[in-house]
């Protein structure tokens, strides 16, 4: 795509370099978002930019503009790349420094970055249901930050690509926590179950929503946290994430979920949240 945003500005995307002392790269110190675009209108970018800054403030990066004038430079750079249908990448860092674990003394500016790039819906996905192997959660104790630092997400995302899986859901002693890089949903005797959204999971933004549509729908929802044996023993399965919305789960560490295929709660859940896409974005 032919432009990004650097530091408030847009500009060619082909000239937005950033120095090889900047903290993100060389500490992974700092924070990002991946915002929906459907129809060339951001997804629930409110709720995106509203976690931006609490996830920045988690770990003291102050995101130098108002929300509204980041949200109208992302709509801006939209328009520019004339994106459809993809996604938003935001990342802050906490800036160009020489290199020292300690954060820099006196002002550092942040840098901002933000570009666009296309992707369909996962549409014949969404349809069959996908996949998943189990890790173990190795991570830090503070999931809830969307941290640059993403290499244990990377080594499970790994693992799952290597076993032709399309994600790695996490396990901590005999709890299951969340996906790779999504949230996860069991189904058990009608009622949708998912981990609190603590410290030790990311508090997804499409997990929210599906919180919301269960009340708002009458499906019995609760979050708590579940096991390794009650998510083999589901009803059904399935994840949520910004590109993969409500994603059915067939398979578990070769094991079928149930009857295999996307069961009947996750495809009410499915069709939920594809109108409120088409009420936010339009038709699909
Ligand atoms: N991932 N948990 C983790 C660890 C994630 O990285 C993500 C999102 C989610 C789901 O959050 P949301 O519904 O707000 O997308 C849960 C993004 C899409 C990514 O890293 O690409």
């Amino acid at each position: 795509m032919g432009f990004a945003i650097l530091n408030g500005e847009i500009i060619e995307r082909v000239n937005a370099f950033v120095d090889v002392e900047d903290r993100g790269y060389q500490f992974g110190d700092g924070v990002y978002e991946v915002i929906r675009v459907y129809n060339g209108r951001m997804f629930t970018a409110k709720e995106h930019l509203r976690r931006f800054v609490r996830s920045a403030e988690s770990i003291c990066i102050t995101i130098p503009y108002p929300t509204e004038q980041l949200m109208s430079l992302l709509e801006k750079l939209i328009q520019k790349n004339s994106l459809q249908q993809g996604i938003i990448y935001l990342q802050i860092s906490r800036g160009i420094t020489p290199r020292n674990h300690a954060f820099p003394v006196g002002d550092v500016a942040p840098t901002l970055v933000a570009y666009t790039k296309e992707v369909d819906r996962p549409v014949e996905k969404l349809k069959s249901g996908v996949k998943t192997i189990l890790v173990e959660d190795i991570r830090w104790l503070r999931c809830d930050i969307k941290s640059l630092n993403l290499l244990a997400n990377v080594l499970a995302k790994q693992k799952a690509a290597e076993a032709n899986c399309f994600e790695a859901i996490q396990y901590r002693g005999r709890d299951i926590t969340e996906g790779s890089s999504s949230n996860i949903f069991i189904v058990k005797d009608s009622v949708v179950i998912t981990h609190p959204s603590t410290n030790l999971i990311l508090k997804g933004i499409t997990k929210d929503e599906i919180l919301r549509l269960c009340t708002a729908n009458a499906i019995a929802v609760v979050e708590r946290t579940f096991t390794l044996e009650e998510l083999m023993q589901a009803d059904e399965a399935f994840l949520s994430s910004t590109t993969g919305e409500v994603m059915p789960i067939i398979e578990i560490d070769k094991k079928i979920v149930k009857d295999g295929v996307p069961g009947p709660v996750t495809r009410r859940l499915q069709a939920f949240f594809e109108e409120e896409i088409k009420s936010k974005c339009g038709n699909l």
